[in-house]
């Protein structure tokens, strides 16, 4: 097991699965420096402590990042900052190239370039890569089929990560995380995960826009897994090299969602239909095989997972 007391690198902290990763790592005694530009992160989403340092920065800032990771020569570094909204890199592809790839090549090649040497750095891919290949449920050898610039980056940064580590002796993994979802999720923006969305029309009565029939499905993971499963390929040294999804291995359609999540809050969803979302992808089921052979097994179904985040909602 890793020792206490690392120091350790997050970008886009003040995100949704950055701030709980942050107090998980906090909770165990590591120093952590956060940075975020705030486009969607939260600071309210940070905890309070003398082990955090916030920097408001982009992360497409070069020479901010290239003194950043010369002074703390990081023990740790996980790469979560990201525009995560596929929608959103569909209407502004060349803006969300420069912080979805290319800012992680460069920290890449800081590292490299000054023989910096992380005990491991972990890149956040994405499910996205695989695309609408028939093949169900998908394990980490399934085709890559990237239909949006949101998978294209994803896939080459996860390259990028994977193949500095083999090329130039660093210790790097990625995780492809399925649809995340639970406490502290920006349901701000109409690019938002649908479960922020759907939490939040349920809470103030509005119409929820439903793109497409429904039967789309996923497979939702509750956050606190997936800061799990980042701290045991973090933890794991024959994670090296490789990539890992990060998933229940169920996959659930909208429909059958909004009607468990209904149930929960006890409210009727208000929904009007609209045209699929271009580049969408119809159905999205892991294979997480290749995760539990490190240990992981998923906590949370879904109906106690929803449960969970429309408590947290209803208490804050
Ligand atoms: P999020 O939007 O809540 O967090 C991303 C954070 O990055 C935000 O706080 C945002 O302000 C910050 N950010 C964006 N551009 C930045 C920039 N140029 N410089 C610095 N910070 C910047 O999203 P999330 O759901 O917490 O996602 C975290 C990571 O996991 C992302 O890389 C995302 O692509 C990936 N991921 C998320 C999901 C999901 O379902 N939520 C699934 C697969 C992969
Ligand atoms: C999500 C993540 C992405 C991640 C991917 C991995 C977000 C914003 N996106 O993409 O970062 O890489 O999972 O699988 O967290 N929908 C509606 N109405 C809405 C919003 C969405 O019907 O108002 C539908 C969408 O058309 C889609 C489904 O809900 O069919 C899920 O959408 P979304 O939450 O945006 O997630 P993904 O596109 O799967």
């Amino acid at each position: 097991m890793k020792c206490l007391a690392d120091n350790i690198l997050v970008t886009g902290e003040a995100g949704f699965i950055g701030s709980t990763l942050v107090r998980d790592l906090i909770e165990k005694g590591n120093t952590v420096t956060v940075v975020d530009d705030l486009s969607m992160g939260r600071l309210s989403n940070l905890p309070e402590s003398d082990q955090l340092t916030f920097d408001q920065k982009s992360i497409i800032d070069r020479k901010f990042m290239d003194e950043l990771l010369m002074k703390h020569q990081f023990d740790y570094i996980y790469l979560l900052a990201a525009v995560a909204s596929v929608a959103d890199t569909i209407e502004r592809p060349e803006v969300t190239h420069q912080i979805n790839q290319d800012a992680n090549l460069w920290i890449m090649e800081t590292l490299r370039r000054n023989q910096l040497r992380p005990k491991k750095v972990i890149f956040t891919s994405s499910a996205a890569v695989y695309g609408d290949d028939p093949e169900q449920p998908k394990s980490e050898h399934s085709r890559i089929v990237p239909l949006s610039p949101y998978a294209i980056d994803k896939f080459a940064s996860e390259r990028f990560v994977i193949d500095y580590g083999r090329l130039y002796g660093l210790n790097t993994a990625a995780t492809r995380f399925f649809n995340v979802y639970g406490p502290r999720q920006n349901p701000s923006s109409p690019y938002s995960g649908v479960l922020s969305l759907i939490t939040q029309r349920l809470q103030d009565g509005q119409l929820f826009t439903l793109f497409g029939d429904g039967t789309q499905s996923r497979d939702f993971v509750y956050v606190g897994d997936v800061v799990s499963a980042l701290q045991l390929i973090a933890d794991t040294p024959d994670s090296n090299g490789q990539v890992y999804n990060v998933a229940t291995g169920r996959s659930v359609s909208l429909i059958e969602t909004i009607r468990i999540f209904e149930k929960i809050s006890g409210d009727k969803l208000k929904i009007e239909f609209a045209e699929q979302r271009l580049g969408d992808i119809k159905r999205s089921e892991a294979d997480i095989s290749k995760l539990q052979g490190l240990g992981f097994e998923p906590k949370f179904d879904l109906e106690t997972g929803l449960r969970r985040y429309w408590e947290f909602n209803q208490n804050h």
